[in-house]
């Protein structure tokens, strides 16, 4: 067995919060190449979208291991040393701990892993997003492995026709739940169309008994209990052979559907696929963006990436990406641009609803009716 993690965090912005540093990129690549030297790891790369440093990770340590966790951590340090140094936005910003115990739950960092016996050829796909939250892959996800209209391999692939098990997380309440899919596709909708609560956190092919899916699932408000950032997810997706083809697993983003992030994490705004060149969200710190990096797997080495949205046949859904924003951002600060109150929890509102308690006042009574 191995393992692909994929950590990542937010050590500090270039420019504000639109990209990391090139000297933190290859402080992270040296520190890779250097845990694989020591054998540590079997493989890794940095990479970026936006201002998060992500570390994509070959090893055989298993999920939640503290020998890889605390490698990470130690990274983190190191770069936001250098973004202190330059001067860099918002220099450790992830990191609300002040110091490494066992694994990076609730640390700040977030991270997808996905332990699997490699098969002969194992493509696989890294997701990393900016400027939005892990309920962002919901849509995705579903239309990867449960909408045929998407997924050819659905209706053509018999090894797909039992369908797949998602798991999902409620991240107010701590819980989590197992659906099975198709049969239970509906009940399914009812929670991961409320994506700022509900997330998928993995999705299991029932027929071939593997998992296909991880991904990031930490809400950096719910661990700080203000607002300190967004989440910017990433994801694994392994493809083929009983799985999504990789262009399955691509196409859900030909359509640029809304997601929570953009300006100050507290707007809707659609997600724009892009080239690793064109992974830095400028405009209104926006909109979201998302990379996809593809690999072979092969005996623990990552072949790749591929930048597969470097691609013409996205364009247009940059464009459409491009209008939607103008019609959102025409709504300033009101909904459903901003976010619904209750997604605006732990930033000013909560102040602001402190602060007027007291001037709040009841309305008029109704005027009686003439007799
Ligand atoms: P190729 O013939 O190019 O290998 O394509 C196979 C396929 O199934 C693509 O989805
Ligand atoms: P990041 O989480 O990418 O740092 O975004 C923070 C923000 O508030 C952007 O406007
Ligand atoms: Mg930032
Ligand atoms: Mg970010
Ligand atoms: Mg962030």
């Amino acid at each position: 067995m191995v393992t692909l993690s994929i950590i990542k965090a937010d050590t500090g912005g270039f420019v504000g919060h639109s990209a990391v540093h090139p000297e933190m990129m290859s402080a992270a690549q040296d520190a890779l190449s250097t845990a694989v030297g020591d054998r540590l790891l079997l493989d890794g790369k940095a990479a970026s979208c936006g201002d998060d440093l992500s570390l994509i990770m070959m090893h055989e340590h298993g999920p939640d291991a503290e020998e890889v966790h605390s490698f990470a951590w130690d990274v983190f340090l190191q770069t936001t040393q250098i973004a202190k140094r330059l001067g860099l936005y918002g220099a450790g910003q992830d990191l609300l701990s002040d110091a490494f115990s066992g694994n990076l739950r609730g640390m700040g960092p977030g991270y997808a892993e996905l332990e699997f016996t490699e098969r002969p050829s194992e493509p696989v796909v890294c997701f990393l997003a900016d400027k939005t939250e892990p309920g962002a892959w919901n849509l995705p996800l579903y239309k990867m492995f449960a909408d045929p209209f998407n997924t050819a391999g659905l209706v053509i692939d018999a090894k797909m026709h039992a369908g797949f098990r998602f798991e999902v997380y409620d991240l107010y309440e701590e819980k989590r739940i197992w659906f099975d899919c198709p049969s239970e596709l509906y009940e399914m909708l009812m929670f991961i169309g409320a994506p700022a609560r509900y997330v998928i956190h993995s999705v299991e092919s029932k027929t071939l008994q593997e998992q296909a899916v991880a991904t990031s699932t930490q809400r950096l408000s719910l661990i700080a209990g203000k607002y300190v950032g967004k989440d910017d997810p990433v994801m694994i997706v392994r493809c083929q052979s009983g799985l999504p083809a990789l262009g399955e697993v691509l196409e859900p983003f030909s359509f640029a559907y809304t997601a929570g992030g953009c300006m100050r994490g507290s707007h809707h705004a659609p997600m724009m696929p892009v080239s690793v060149d064109d992974a830095h969200p400028a405009r209104f710190d926006g909109p979201p963006r998302v990379v996809a990096l593809g690999f072979q797997v092969h005996e623990g080495k990552l072949i790749g990436p591929r930048d597969l949205f470097d691609d013409p046949s996205f364009d247009r859904a940059r464009a459409q990406t491009n209008e939607v924003m103008d019609y959102l951002r025409r709504h300033g600060p009101f909904e459903p641009h901003r976010l619904p109150l209750e997604d605006l929890e732990y930033t000013t509102m909560a102040e602001l609803e402190k602060r007027l308690a007291d001037r709040w006042q009841a309305m008029p009574a109704a005027v009686p009716a003439p007799r």
